[in-house]
């Protein structure tokens, strides 16, 4: 592989301990996907910093970086922890704040934005062709394919490697000529009433190509969003092509097949009815609302004075608290549980539920797999409605 003087004596030490180890990470991961050459990076984003899910070990490798002088070379923001940053007492168990907070003060002191959410497009969207270094594959999909950044779903490792050295390998999505639309989805006329998280878990399921889907361009920025996230969950999809959102000149169309997609093959992603007088969870926010979604859910909830039937969790991320507290006062006032900078799916919540009914395909991917819970897919409303109705 091709390295320039700077990257070459980056790796002999020059720079010290944290960006070598930094650069021999992104080198090798280059060398193995085989990259020719380095290319520089205006923003990572840096996953897999959770405790509950990286432990004592993962917490020691931030810490060693962050020790031995890792500092970010780029603007570098930081997906959420296992715990509730907001002090709003929410279910979310923040039985692991010590723990948390020794990774978020050597991520900080690094010079990673303590921003703690899965929307780091919210703070800085990238521009069609920038390059950048992002972990979490809801966040990667949504780059790729409504911003037009270029960017690999990098593992957490491989995103901080990247913030530090200010570098990431010229493989994947950062060459144009992989970035090929290959199967076309169309749906048949009874799909349109299903959730977009169900059209995305079928995708993420059934196709390996990167689809180019002409009828995502009707869908509103939320339900776009869980469509992506709830793709790269299920699959390992990195982009689509959606005509008319997707920049130009950001992929090419290339389509060697067709797809179309019926009511019965979202169904079996639908999930489970709430069994009656049972306990649910309402749950949006995977991945984290933003502001026009907070909005529009305290209209939804105009109607409603209290939840009638278990609890309704919204998160977002961590500085919308104080940003936005009249609206976070408004929700809370009807009942309404917010988590700030964290994501159930790696934290732990307080009380058990019967079921979980949430419009993210992702979250119920997720959270059937690893927390066991029965989870239903369902719209914004339907969210709503089951615990206020
Ligand atoms: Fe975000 Fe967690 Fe979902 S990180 S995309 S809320 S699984």
């Amino acid at each position: 592989m091709y390295l320039t003087k700077e990257q070459e004596a980056m790796l002999r030490g020059e720079y010290g301990w944290s960006t070598a180890k930094a650069m021999e990470i992104i080198v090798r991961v280059g060398e193995s996907m085989g990259a020719d050459r380095l290319v520089e990076i205006v923003h990572a984003h840096v996953s897999g910093v959770s405790f509950s899910n990286i432990g004592v070990y993962g917490s020691r490798f931030i810490r060693d970086f962050y020790e031995k002088g890792g500092r970010a070379r780029v603007y570098t923001t930081v997906n959420p922890g296992c715990v509730d940053y907001g002090g709003l007492q929410s279910i979310i168990d923040n039985s692991l704040l010590e723990q948390q907070s020794i990774i978020d003060d050597a991520l900080v002191r690094m010079g990673f934005k303590p921003v703690f959410t899965c929307i780091p497009y919210w703070y800085r969207p990238p521009a069609p062709g920038e390059h950048l270094a992002w972990g979490e594959s809801s966040a990667v999909i949504f780059a790729n394919t409504f911003y037009g950044g270029f960017t690999n779903r990098e593992g957490g490792p491989i995103a901080l490697a990247a913030a530090i050295t200010g570098y990431t390998y010229h493989a994947g999505l950062h060459v144009l000529g992989n970035r090929r639309a290959r199967v076309a989805v169309t749906l048949a006329p009874d799909a349109y009433a299903y959730p977009a998280g169900t059209l995305g878990l079928w995708i993420g399921e059934n196709l390996r190509e990167t689809p180019f889907i002409p009828s995502a361009a009707r869908l509103g920025m939320g339900e776009l969003k869980v469509l992506l996230a709830s793709m790269a969950a299920s699959g390992s999809h990195a982009m689509a092509v959606i005509p008319g959102l997707t920049p130009r000149g950001t992929y090419i169309e290339e389509l060697e097949e067709r797809v179309t997609v019926e009511g019965r093959d979202l169904e079996r992603y639908v999930g489970e009815e709430p069994p009656p007088g049972g306990r649910v969870l309402g749950y949006m926010g995977c991945p984290h609302l933003s502001l026009g979604e907070l909005v529009e859910t305290a209209r939804l909830l105009k109607r409603h004075r209290y939840p009638r039937r278990g609890r309704l969790l919204l998160t977002i991320p961590a500085e919308y608290v104080s940003r936005y507290s009249w609206l976070i006062n408004e929700l809370k006032a009807r009942g309404v549980d917010i988590a700030a900078g964290t994501c159930p799916v790696v934290s732990r919540l307080r009380e058990r539920y019967d079921v979980v009914i949430t419009n993210s395909g992702k979250a119920a991917f997720y959270l059937r797999k690893i927390h066991g819970l029965r989870v239903r897919v369902a719209g914004v409303r339907e969210v709503v409605e089951s615990v206020y109705g």
